[in-house]
């Protein structure tokens, strides 16, 4: 079977969330179980691509709107991640650093779709599935089927998989024409609110639609940035498959970018040292509890809320806890975290900007780490921290509520709280600290973390189910 992610990250190519690691993912673990899955991703030029070396398989030239393009599709030689991976390279428009926030960023993914409908309606590979990762690739269920351009293809089954349903897109109906032709009617599949809206398309286009966690798919339906309405007409056609996690790359007993490898039965050793090289880093004493936060400084990670909360949480237990932040997003709530930094500068610690090697530190040495979300489709961060005998203590929301089990509940290993409020998060400060203080539980109960098993197995034969339902010939 043969399947194309259309993706705009995939780990370690260009990464800037979780969408990465699952796309970086997924396919190694489907070509494990007799698959033939590929990667097809925007060009960027970073260092994965200049230091790799890559064919150019097809070159030909192409319309978005009234401007031509050149464009090429290079693939990755050797295929070393695991799958074969394919760029779209447009020069002048898809051949940048960064992956997002560009002034011409619609025309770059409208582009990037266009280029790969091109080039797989021209090329003899036609795929079996092709599974589209969020808005970026979501106009391409909609062309599949409406652009007179692609008809060969428009019985190609499509799955959309919605990492976060907050982004769709949207334009307006200016760039209308930006896409190949379509008949006038249809264009009411495009529609939602006043423009035109990708992610809104694709769901009303794919044949099926997956989210990154059954809770997830349930709240899209009462939040989604206004397309509440449209995920409760379309809940027939969507399936929660929960993330996994690449236990090659995040691997406590292998992993590189740590400076002490552990397994389960030396934890406490192996915690303990890469504890207390992440706090000699930072000048922070090792020999207290550490929370830690990883992740984007954004709304719907709740990052707003922990100056404050970290501040209360500071002055109700003075100098009986350290906090560690490795992160970079909205510019006030850096420079409030910088703030409290320099005002608690013995227990506090801020990184702002993306280290991975850091990150993978950050999980091995800390303690807890904090994810009070107001939003988590799945969460990664989470599954990373139990699998390095790091406490989550996490808002019980979407992918958190889960993946964490209380741990006072039966079974439980983990902190969770029902509010992204300052008030919750102090509580669940308070918890952790009193269980700090009995160290045979927490040492009982970091075991359990380990062992804990949310590798890639189950959720990739998942998705390889869902394909067979689609496309009974394969
Ligand atoms: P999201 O995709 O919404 O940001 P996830 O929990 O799914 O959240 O994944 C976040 C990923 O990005 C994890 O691999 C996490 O370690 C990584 N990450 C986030 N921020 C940083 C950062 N500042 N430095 C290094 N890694 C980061
Ligand atoms: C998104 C979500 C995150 C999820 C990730 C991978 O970025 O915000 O919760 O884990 O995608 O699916």
């Amino acid at each position: 079977m043969r399947i194309f992610h259309l993706s705009a990250e995939c780990y370690p190519v260009a990464k800037v969330g979780g969408l990465a690691d699952v796309v970086g993912a997924l396919p190694k673990y489907q070509n494990l179980l007799g698959m033939q899955a590929a990667v097809v991703m925007p060009y960027y030029n970073r260092k994965f691509v200049q230091e790799n070396e890559f064919d150019v398989v097809f070159k030909a030239a192409t319309l978005l709107g009234t401007r031509r393009l050149y464009f090429e599709i290079l693939k990755e030689k050797t295929d070393k991640l695991g799958f074969e991976l394919y760029l779209v390279k447009i020069p002048g428009l898809i051949d940048r650093e960064e992956v997002y926030q560009y002034p011409d960023e619609t025309d770059q993914f409208i582009a990037f779709q266009i280029a790969f409908l091109d080039w797989i309606s021209y090329s003899m590979q036609s795929p079996d599935i092709i599974h589209c990762h969020d808005h970026h690739s979501g106009l391409v269920p909609f062309l599949l089927q409406n652009s007179k351009l692609y008809t060969r293809l428009a019985n190609t089954p499509t799955v959309l998989t919605i990492h976060n349903g907050q982004y769709h897109g949207w334009f307006g109906w200016d760039k209308l024409y930006y896409l190949p032709e379509i008949d006038v009617w249809k264009g009411g599949l495009l529609e939602w609110g006043t423009g035109i809206n990708p992610l809104a398309a694709a769901v009303r286009c794919c044949w099926r639609y997956t989210t990154v966690s059954p809770s997830y798919l349930n709240e899209l339906s009462v939040s989604s940035n206004g397309l509440e309405l449209l995920f409760q007409m379309e809940r027939w056609k969507g399936i929660g498959i929960l993330n996994g996690i690449d236990t090659d790359v995040w691997d406590p007993q292998k992993d590189p970018m740590i400076p002490d490898k552990f397994s389960i039965k030396q934890i406490t050793k192996g915690k303990q040292a890469n504890k207390q090289a992440l706090c000699k880093r930072f000048g922070l004493s090792p020999d207290k509890p550490l929370i830690s936060f990883i992740g984007r400084l954004v709304g719907e990670k709740g990052a707003d809320l922990l100056p404050v909360a970290m501040e209360e949480s500071f002055n109700e237990h003075p100098g009986q806890f350290n906090f560690l932040l490795l992160g970079a997003g909205e510019k006030d709530v850096e420079s409030e975290l910088i703030q409290l930094r320099d005002f608690y500068p013995d227990q506090c610690a801020v990184f702002i900007g993306y280290d991975e090697a850091l990150a993978h530190l950050v999980y091995a040495g800390s303690d807890f780490l904090l994810m009070p979300s107001r939003v988590e489709p799945c969460g990664l961060n989470q599954l990373y921290a139990l699998r390095y005998g790091t406490m989550p203590m996490v808002r019980s929301t979407g992918g958190l509520k889960d993946t964490v089990i209380d741990f006072g509940d039966e079974g439980g290993y983990g902190i969770r709280y029902n509010h992204a409020s300052v008030e919750d998060i102090c509580g669940a400060v308070t918890r952790a600290l009193m269980l700090y203080g009995n160290t045979k539980h927490l040492q009982q109960l970091q075991k359990l973390m380990m062992a804990l098993d949310f590798s890639w197995d189950r959720s990739a034969k998942e998705y390889i189910d869902l394909y067979k339902s689609l496309n009974p010939t394969i």
